[in-house]
């Protein structure tokens, strides 16, 4: 095992330490002294549009920045990534999830294997899945077609589908709708399937390992639901589980012992984490909905912006540079958290989505050797669509006292151009769009808040000092493309991150105390004296309170 490189004894370090003490920020004067800073940092990336000139950049601290990436290694790592290296180090595993959207034809052969065939032999079968689902082929067990897939799984399994479908409902085939079970919260599941008819309804259980718990429970609660309605309707027949439960999964053995044929499923390999698996086979309902041409789509927007990463010097390589300044924000400027605000309604469940991509990858208090980081680490993610933010949180990343970088996304083009009168509805979200990144790079001064002839008292308050960083991210249009570029953009950001602090971005041993103790509380739970005799004395508390109020 290579040992990470200690980033704090790095002279790059101490020179961003450096910058940090003297930086001035003041995007007023450098904006207005240097009439080329919005150009020369505005990149193009495939169809992103990315501006990072409204963050606290000056060509000093990006010099810095990037001689950092170089003096850890970054390059290398990422090449070590790309060709299948084991980088996984507390798993022993390659980390591929790049060679899911090479193009076919190209080759890749880690430990024997040419993963690239791999792929896409296994997306021929999703494909034709998908295929026959969607042109009616593939009926349920009464001969209906089918016109509601409901996804179950959770983490990775669940929020890259979802945010995915959500992200591209107009490109969904009229007739057919996706549904997301992830919650072991039965009321997930009661809701869902409320409403559904099992005669046209496919399921699609999706885990990597195919045995977590809220998964694994939920799927059995659905197929109890779909065998005893149908048999309420006198359907009885040992085909129902056949024709209404597909798989997804790398243990493609339990997927047998739960009663799904492995004839029925579809397979990917432990080098692609659960949060990098939107684009494997686990995105099997997506494809359902958006077919094989939008699937494809998809994959070469996210190999786009792989090519971009893998050979794009670090001075105009943008997920590079994104994940750097990130750094650069958490460990000299002491920001704590990171928004995200995408002005697109269909972009809903994106921060949600980047909540796992990112945190579950860099949320880690010891680096790929053990060693305690130097660093801080791992930034919390959260955001919301503008402009519903805009009446919610901005008041704090305006005025609050943090540090919030912020990332804003829109789009040129939208999928519902709603006039109001003369107002053109997207062109008042883009102006919403615009003016927040303005209003918080340059702000107001007391000057401009006193001329508009307000009240002494009250100018304080109004006063906003400006200088809080955001990158600009627009594309023509929210595509199957578009949105695969931003995945792995966000994908690499990470990964960088994760290079900077020396820590394995690509593990989670974090999730498994937790779920440990639940398994164990559970019978104190269900009224086993001595297991909750063996509980903590809060969580006894905790457990007799519920005991004595469950219905
Ligand atoms: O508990 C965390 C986690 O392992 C995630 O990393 C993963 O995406 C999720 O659970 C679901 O795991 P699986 O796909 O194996 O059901």
């Amino acid at each position: 095992m290579d040992t990470p490189v200690d980033v704090t004894t790095t002279a790059a370090w101490a020179g961003l330490a450096e910058l940090a003490t003297s930086l001035q920020p003041d995007l007023r004067g450098w904006f207005a002294d240097d009439p080329e800073r919005a150009a020369r940092w505005t990149l193009d990336v495939a169809d992103l549009h990315v501006d990072l000139s409204k963050n606290l950049l000056t060509a000093e601290v990006l010099e810095a920045l990037v001689a950092l990436g170089r003096e850890v290694g970054l390059e290398q790592r990422r090449d070590a990534m790309l060709r299948g290296d084991r980088i996984n180090v507390t798993e022993d595993r390659a980390v591929l999830h790049t060679a899911l959207r090479r193009a076919e034809g190209d080759s890749l052969v880690v430990d024997g294997q040419d993963v690239v065939a791999q792929v896409h032999a296994e997306l021929a079968k999703v494909y034709a899945f998908a295929e026959k689902v969607r042109s009616g082929e593939w009926t349920g067990v009464t001969g209906k077609r089918i016109e509601t897939v409901v996804n179950i799984g959770i983490g990775g399994s669940d929020l890259g589908p979802v945010m995915a479908y959500e992200a591209l409902k107009p490109y969904v085939q009229d007739g057919l709708e996706c549904r997301f079970i992830s919650n072991i919260d039965p009321t997930d599941t009661g809701e869902t399937v409320a409403d559904l008819d099992p005669e046209t309804t496919l399921v699609i259980v999706a885990s990597k390992t195919f045995g977590t718990l809220e998964t694994l429970t939920n799927a059995r609660l659905v197929r109890t639901w779909l065998l005893d309605t149908l048999r309420e309707r006198g359907v009885e027949s040992e085909d129902t589980v056949a024709r209404h439960f597909v798989a997804v999964s790398t243990a493609l053995d339990k997927v047998a012992d739960f009663g799904i044929d492995p004839d029925n499923a579809f397979g990917f390999w432990d080098w692609v984490g659960g949060r990098y698996s939107v684009d494997s086979a686990i995105g099997t309902s997506l494809a359902v909905a958006i077919g094989r041409e939008g699937f494809a789509e998809l994959l070469a927007g996210f190999r786009a912006v792989d090519e971009h990463f893998a050979g794009t010097p670090l001075e105009q390589n943008v997920p590079a540079l994104m994940g750097l300044l990130n750094c650069f924000y958490v460990n000299h400027l002491g920001a704590e958290s990171h928004a995200v605000l995408p002005y697109a309604q269909y972009l809903h469940r994106f921060p949600a989505y980047l909540q796992q991509l990112t945190m579950e990858s860099n949320g880690k208090g010891v680096r790929w050797d053990g060693s305690p980081v130097a660093t801080g680490t791992g930034e919390v993610f959260w955001g919301e669509p503008g402009t519903n933010g805009q009446h919610a949180f901005y008041q704090l990343i305006h005025q609050g006292t943090r540090l919030i970088p912020a990332d804003f996304i829109a789009f040129a083009q939208t999928a519902h151009p709603l006039r109001d009168g003369d107002a053109d509805v997207h062109e008042l979200l883009l102006a919403n769009f615009f003016a927040q990144t303005a209003a918080l790079a340059f702000g107001k001064t007391e000057e401009e808040v006193r001329a508009e002839g307000t009240d002494e008292a009250v100018v304080p308050a109004r006063v906003f000092t400006g200088n809080r960083p955001t990158t600009s991210i627009m594309a023509p249009a929210l595509t199957p493309s578009v949105l695969g570029q931003l995945i792995a953009l966000y994908e690499h950001i990470t990964f960088t991150q994760g290079v900077v602090w020396g820590i394995d971005s690509f593990d989670q041993w974090g999730v498994e105390l937790g779920k440990k103790l639940a398994q164990d509380l559970t019978p104190a739970v269900a009224g086993d004296e001595d297991a909750l005799a063996a509980a903590d004395a809060s969580t006894r508390g905790l457990i007799e309170w519920y005991r004595g109020k469950r219905a």
